[in-house]
């Protein structure tokens, strides 16, 4: 069996490698495709051709997908957490190091000097450009995930004091932060302490304007914000006042917007904080291979509209369900299964939100027994999607 992959935007080909020799990369020209690759494109108001499968993102954020319609029609959504998180980690630090020190102020003065005498012209006027060092201050750290934590040691290591909030952080990332960060258990803590303060949260109804009037109300004179999030994590009228107040002394993006450009006070970045070669590759990489692992195993990792699920596979077939989450469900299929005498070498299910996914090992070698079952799947309206894997093709 040959998979259909299509491809949207420019997809890494050393990631599409990945994929192995089962798949077919056919960009636009894919007519019934059982995967997408994506990377940037809009994917809202699409419409999903029937046998689609799964979306992988090369990326971490997912907004460009619709992730509610594709879970409902049973489309695993996959990112690739971590793949970029060094390149935006690099992006934040030389972002604390420009606040330190006006040094795009400094490079932009020195230019506009000209005559025999630069050198004491440079001596004249560099005392306007003298900065502050990192060393000492304090750097809060909102959001302890891929980025976050990576920030936090590193900004250790430069001789920073570092706070980090995240009353969400996952056990795996946990283990990877240094001691030496303290966790706070309220944003609060963040906002009056931190000299420095980077988000690294997705965007959601709880996030947005996480940064508003009454956040800026409790910062130090003169704090330094970095946002390689997402923009709408700031409301840009209170940034506004917290700058003409001189609370924020001192706000660097990488998203832009007209009221942000040209601004002082303000560095924008034109949404570069993940791309470097590395992480273009590293993104494409992961995509390629949790694709592949779908596609010839039914696993799951890294979705983020269904849950992980590992089992190695060893019955003939497997057969994969994307079920609506209701009671019963697993007493139903399997009830299915002993009508046609087959036999379950293992059963596992879970569900996230409205969606639960099943994968169902069966213990029989004949095709047309495992067919007739799917069709019995299929035919039930709580059952949105029916995957038969077969472990030797
Ligand atoms: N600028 C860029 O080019 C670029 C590149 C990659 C990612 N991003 C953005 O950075 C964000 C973070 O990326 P990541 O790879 O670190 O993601 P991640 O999922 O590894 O980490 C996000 C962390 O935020 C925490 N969190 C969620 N809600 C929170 C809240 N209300 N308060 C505190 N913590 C909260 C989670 O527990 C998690 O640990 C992404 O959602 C994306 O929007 C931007």
């Amino acid at each position: 069996m040959v998979f259909s992959v299509r491809t949207f935007n420019n997809i890494n080909q050393i990631g599409l490698k990945e994929l192995g020799n089962k798949f077919q990369i056919d960009g636009d020209q894919a007519v019934n495709p059982d995967a997408f690759i994506v990377r940037s494109e809009n994917l809202h108001g699409f419409a999903f051709p029937e046998n689609l499968k799964a979306i992988a993102r090369a990326g971490a954020g997912t907004n460009n997908i619709p992730i509610e319609e594709a879970t409902a029609q049973g489309i695993v959504v996959f990112n690739t957490p971590g793949a970029n998180a060094n390149a935006v980690k690099e992006a934040v630090l030389a972002s604390i190091l420009l606040s330190a020190r006006d040094y795009i102020g400094a490079t932009a003065w020195v230019n506009t000097l000209s005559g025999d005498d630069v050198p004491k012209q440079v001596e004249a006027g560099k005392k306007q450009f003298a900065g502050t060092e990192i060393t000492g201050k304090t750097l809060g750290v909102i959001g302890l995930g891929a980025i976050g934590a990576r920030i936090a040691n590193d900004a250790r290591r430069l001789g920073m004091n570092v706070l980090g909030y995240d009353p969400y952080v996952s056990v795996e990332t946990a283990w990877s932060i240094s001691s030496h960060v303290k966790r706070v258990d309220d944003l609060k803590e963040i906002f009056r302490q931190s000299d420095y303060i980077t988000v690294h949260v997705p965007l959601n109804d709880s996030t947005r304007e996480l940064f508003d009037a009454q956040a800026f109300s409790m910062m130090k004179k003169g704090t330094t914000i970095i946002n390689f999030a997402r923009g709408e994590l700031v409301s840009h009228p209170a940034l506004f006042d917290a700058i003409a107040t001189g609370v924020v002394g001192h706000y660097v993006t990488d998203f832009g917007t007209d009221d942000l450009l040209n601004q002082p006070h303000i560095t924008v970045f034109p949404h570069v904080g993940g791309s470097t070669e590395e992480a273009e590759l590293n993104c494409a990489v992961a995509a390629g291979k949790t694709i592949r692992r779908f596609m010839e195993t039914g696993e799951i990792t890294n979705s983020v509209n269904f849950p992980n699920m590992h089992q190695a596979l060893s019955t003939p077939f497997r057969i994969t369900l994307i079920n609506k989450n209701v009671p019963n469900m697993v007493a139903k299929i399997s009830t299915a299964v002993s009508q046609l005498n087959i036999n379950i070498d293992n059963i596992l299910n879970r569900s996230k939100g409205d969606y639960a996914y099943t994968i169902l090992d069966l213990d029989e070698a004949d095709r047309e027994k495992i067919t007739a079952l799917a069709q019995q799947f299929e035919s039930d309206e709580n059952i949105v999607k029916v995957r038969i894997i077969e472990s030797r093709k």
